[in-house]
Order: structure tokens, then C-alpha cells, then sequence
């Protein structure tokens, strides 16, 4: 029994451990009432009364050094799994919560990736601009009234550096630098100076669509607008063109979908007319080519605006903009997707 004991001390002294199981391991195999040095207190009984002495001795020694080693061994590991400052590098993570684009984000994100299937690629420009490319440019006479205070947000009246209303002074920017075939989307933030209410903000997000190259005709502007309606709304969406006027354009038009709420019938998102108005358009004006750079002789072109809100607010049904503004993130959270 002496030898036994030796060799189980022996076996404990040298006992080395790498996770938290071998130290339970160790447990169990020595400490646990079902382990070894259990197991000798119960041989104890046959020891002869002569030797018990000297047997209960070594028996208690061991039990004391296996308890110690345990110990030791269980501190060493913590500390090795604890860093310096005491924090527990092993514990796991806090999760990060992923979060969710904001619904004008998709949207535009979504009119991007529907017109870069047709070729369109993406520019962007300055958000203050001077007169000459948010309006004169544009074919704006100087009386409009969007050249008016009560429209526009001036930086310097003098110098009649404004914010931009529009997207459509990108095109300005786009035809000056670079030559037809220009097939491009110019996405972006505008400012007006309307009150905020449910219907109107003065921040808002436009993509102005710029199309200009030989024989480029109206035929183009509809097929090219009905594929966008289709992809944006469904398959089974319909368009229709109304004539408007826009400075810049000649013709113009205002371009309808089918109500994708009630499928035209009439509910009270269409007003009972079945159609929704989501964009201008028209052939660009020979004048606006003129003044930036393009041979109107040669080249003819499209564009088209939209608002992302009103598209978004069709799409998700949001029936107040502020909603889109006020950063609650009840509102936010709805929105998961893919873009
Ligand atoms: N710029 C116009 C607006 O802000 C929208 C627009 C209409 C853009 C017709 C166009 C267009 O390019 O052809 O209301």
C-alpha cells in the first residue's frame, strides 16, 4: 500500500493540465469520493494495526498534496486565461446587434442597381451650386419663380451661390466634362425652403437619369422608364406619360405607375385613380446641350428625376416624411433587405 501511495503522489506531482476538463479529470480521478485516495481510506480498514500508523500518515500526506496540487493547478490556469489588467480574455463576446439600412439607403441603392443593368453608370456633385448650374444652365428664364428666396436656400445672394433644388444640375456638371455617349444616374440630397409637414421636407433625396447620344428618341425614354417601373414595383406594373412642362426639356412629361396597392383599381393610396406619379422627364432641350458643350446637331437625349422619399413612401406605404428624418428606431428596424 506504501508503494501505491508513492505512486499515486508520484503521478499527482507530475500531473500537468492544458484546459479546465483535465483539471476536472484530475478531480475526479483522485479527489472525487470514487478517486484513488478514496478508495485507499476505504482499503484502510485491512491495513494491519501494526502499520496503521504509518499507512494513515502517508495516506493523509497524499491526500493533502493532491489537494494542494489541485489548487495550484486550478489558480495557474486562471491566471494564465486572465490578462494582466484582471479582464477575462476568454469570455465570449458581447454579440453586435447588426442593424438595418435606412429605407431611403435601400431605395437608392435599389433605382442604382435596377439602372446599372441598363448600362446607366452613377456620378454625383456638389451639393451647393452656383446659378449656372442649378438653373440658368437648365434653361431657367430669369423670372422663374424657383429662382425665388421663398423657394430656394441661398449661401451668398450676391454671388448667387445657392443649395441645390435639384438634381438635375448634375447633368449641367456631367455634359460639361465629358462627351456624348453619356448614359448616367446622379443620385443625391436637395434643399428647398418648404415648411416641414407629412407631404413635404426641405431635405430631401433625388436621382436625376441623364441619356445622351445619337438618335437616343422618346421611344427610348418610355421603354427605358416602363423596365424601371416594372423592376421597381413588379412585372405586372403599368406606366402611363402625361405632358408637363420642365425648362430643360421639350417635351416633357410626368410618368405614372400603376397603383402597385389596390393593381388600379382605386384605393386610397392611388386617390381612386389607379395611377401614381413618380417622376419628370422629357427629351433634354437642344438650348441645354448648347450651353453645355453638346452638338445638338448630332446628339439628341432623355432624363428623368424622381424623388427617393416619394418612391420609398409608395413602396413601404410611409404615409408621413418626417418619419424618415426623426431617426426613431422603431421606424428604422422595419427595414431589412438585401441592398
Ligand atoms: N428637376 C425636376 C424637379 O426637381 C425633376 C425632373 C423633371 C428632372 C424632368 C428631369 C426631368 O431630368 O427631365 O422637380
Amino acid at each position: 500500500m506504501i508503494q501505491k501511495i508513492k505512486e499515486l503522489l508520484e503521478q499527482t506531482e507530475s500531473f500537468t493540465i492544458s484546459s479546465l476538463d483535465e483539471l476536472e479529470q484530475f478531480r475526479l480521478k483522485y479527489l472525487s469520493k470514487k478517486g484513488e485516495i478514496a478508495q485507499l481510506f476505504a482499503d484502510f480498514k485491512n491495513v494491519p494495526a501494526e502499520l496503521k500508523k504509518e499507512v494513515g500518515f502517508e495516506i493523509n500526506r497524499l491526500k493533502q498534496k493532491a489537494q494542494e496540487k489541485y489548487d495550484q493547478l486550478k489558480e495557474s490556469f486562471e491566471e494564465t486565461s486572465a490578462s494582466s489588467d484582471g479582464s477575462d480574455l476568454t469570455r465570449p463576446g458581447e454579440p453586435l446587434e447588426l442593424g438595418s439600412r435606412h429605407p431611403i439607403s435601400l431605395v437608392r441603392n435599389e433605382i442604382i442597381s435596377i439602372f446599372n443593368r441598363l448600362g446607366f453608370t452613377v456620378a454625383e456633385g456638389p451639393e451647393i451650386e452656383d446659378d449656372w448650374h442649378v438653373f440658368t444652365a437648365l434653361n431657367f428664364p430669369p423670372e422663374h419663380p424657383a429662382r425665388d428666396m421663398q423657394d430656394t436656400f441661398f449661401i451668398d445672394k450676391e454671388n448667387e451661390i445657392v443649395l441645390r433644388t435639384h438634381t438635375s444640375s448634375v447633368q449641367v456638371r456631367v455634359m460639361e466634362n465629358t462627351q456624348p455617349p453619356i448614359r448616367s444616374i446622379f443620385p443625391g440630397r436637395v434643399f428647398r425652403n418648404e415648411a416641414i409637414s407629412a407631404r413635404a421636407h426641405c431635405i430631401f433625396h433625388q436621382v436625376e437619369g441623364l441619356y445622351v447620344a445619337e438618335n437616343v428618341s422618346f421611344a427610348d425614354l418610355k421603354q427605358t422608364l416602363l423596365y424601371f417601373a416594372k423592376e421597381m414595383f413588379g412585372e405586372k406594373t403599368q406606366i402611363r406619360l402625361r405632358p408637363s412642362y420642365f425648362p430643360f426639356t421639350e417635351p416633357s412629361a410626368e410618368l405614372d405607375v400603376s397603383c402597385s396597392i389596390c393593381g388600379g383599381k382605386g384605393c386610397n393610396v392611388c386617390k381612386y385613380t389607379g395611377w401614381l406619379e413618380i417622376l419628370g422627364c422629357g427629351m433634354v432641350d437642344p438650348n441645354v446641350l448648347e450651353r453645355c458643350g453638346i452638338d445638338n446637331e448630332k446628339y439628341t437625349g432623355f432624363a428623368f428625376g424622381m424623388g427617393i422619399e416619394r418612391i420609398a413612401m409608395l413602396k413601404y406605404q410611409v404615409k408621413d416624411l418626417r418619419l424618415y428624418f426623426e431617426n426613431d428606431i422603431r421606424f428604422l428596424q422595419q427595414f431589412k433587405s438585401a441592398y
